[in-house]
């Protein structure tokens, strides 16, 4: 493989991956990406000309897709409507991009033979109880809860469907929820840095009993390398780097580490649905491709996070105000519901 179709390129996961693939592998990078809200050109400042390019259009645009998947030797998917506030808020976009957007893609993937690879969530399982030793296995059953972690199982069934009738080239990877540089400020930890940079209070949903498990954004990059390389197709891969913590814990550990007082938050009313627990059992990828997380220190990690933030304001300043201005429509809808 030499050549390689990243779409959603200009986000989060996407803009970190296409840094890391470039500085580990000797492919050529085009990221197709619509810059919506989350997408930022600057997340790809800098990167080598010979070896990078950049397409802004549509995943749902058959024609543009056509064009660019037969020039790949391999997909790897990322571009997806990707926050579950938004979804509960105005869910079309979800089925948009989320579902048309990966069929769109698969077909011309199925007409050119093209390897793929499907970037998804652990969020399709649903969640799990509270302070139980049960994880999500490649064989969990799909239980989603949002607009948006069902648009995304939807992507995952349709993928496996091509593989099955089709013979599509392709693997699926579900991972835990990502922190690191470069993820858009709508999202808890960078909503909670960034707040407290300007001053505002962190804000917690419900009480914060919710647990996600987090893993470094590098960490999920080298994990889709391995599998894009060595994963057997058709297969599905779970990623995580067992790193259970609530929400009440993040936020108190974001404010101690920013030298604030660890108590010095609001609780804001919860999200309809919210998910409980989510929990990766990553024993097969590290079995069958000897994958494993290079980040090991949670407390490192969010200290280096929060120093990103802090020495670039440029780069999340312009996003901060839109995103709060949405999250205020969304209370007061969330406020009408309830009576
Ligand atoms: P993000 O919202 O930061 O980025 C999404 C990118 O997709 C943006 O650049 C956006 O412009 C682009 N995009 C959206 N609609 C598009 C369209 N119709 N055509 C072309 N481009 C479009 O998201 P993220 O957090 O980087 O997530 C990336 C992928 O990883 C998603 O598929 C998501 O479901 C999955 N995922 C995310 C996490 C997480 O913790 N963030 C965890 C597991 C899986
Ligand atoms: O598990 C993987 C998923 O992780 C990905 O599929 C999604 O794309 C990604 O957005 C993320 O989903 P979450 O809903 O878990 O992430 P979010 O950052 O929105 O919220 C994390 C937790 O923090 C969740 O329990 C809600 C809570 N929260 C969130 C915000 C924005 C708060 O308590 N306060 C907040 O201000």
């Amino acid at each position: 493989m030499e050549k390689i179709l990243v779409t959603g390129g200009a986000g989060f996961i996407g803009s970190n991956f296409v840094r890391y693939a470039l500085a580990n592998t000797a492919y050529r990078i085009t990221v197709l990406d619509a810059l919506t809200y989350a997408g930022h050109l600057e997340s790809l400042a800098g990167l080598p000309p010979e070896r990078f390019s950049f397409v802004r259009g549509n995943i749902a645009d058959a024609g543009l897709v056509d064009g660019l998947v037969a020039a790949a030797d391999a997909v790897v998917h990322f571009a997806a409507e990707s926050h579950n506030d938004n979804s509960l808020h105005e869910p079309r976009p979800f089925l948009d991009t989320n579902v048309t957007g990966t069929f769109t893609l698969i077909e011309a993937a199925r007409r050119h033979g093209t390897r793929f690879h499907h970037i998804s969530t652990d969020e399709v399982y649903g969640d799990l109880p509270l302070g139980d030793p049960a994880r999500f296995t490649e064989t969990t059953p799909y239980n989603p809860s949002s607009p948006y972690s069902s648009t995304k199982a939807a992507s995952d069934l349709l993928v496996r469907a091509w593989v099955r009738s089709f013979g599509l080239r392709a693997t699926i990877s579900n991972c835990s929820n990502n922190y690191g540089p470069y993820q858009h400020v709508e999202k808890f930890i960078p909503r909670q840095i960034t707040n407290i940079l300007d001053g505002v209070r962190p804000k917690l949903y419900g009480m914060g009993q919710n647990v996600r498990d987090w893993i470094h954004v590098d960490d999920h990059s080298s994990a889709v390398l391995a599998i894009l390389e060595n994963g057997r197709i058709g297969e599905t891969y779970l990623i995580g780097a067992d790193g259970e913590r609530s929400n009440k814990e993040i936020v108190e550990l974001i404010l101690e580490r920013m030298g604030q007082d660890p108590s010095a938050y609001d609780h804001v009313p919860d999200r309809p649905g919210h998910d409980l627990r989510y929990a990766i059992d990553s024993g097969k990828l590290r079995a069958e491709l000897g994958w494993a997380p290079s980040y090991s220190d949670f407390g490192a990690g969010l200290d280096a996070t929060i120093d990103w933030y802090r020495n670039n304001q440029d780069w999340w300043r312009p996003q901060k105000a839109a995103a709060e201005a949405r999250y205020r429509e969304q209370g007061a809808g969330r406020e009408q519901g309830r009576q």
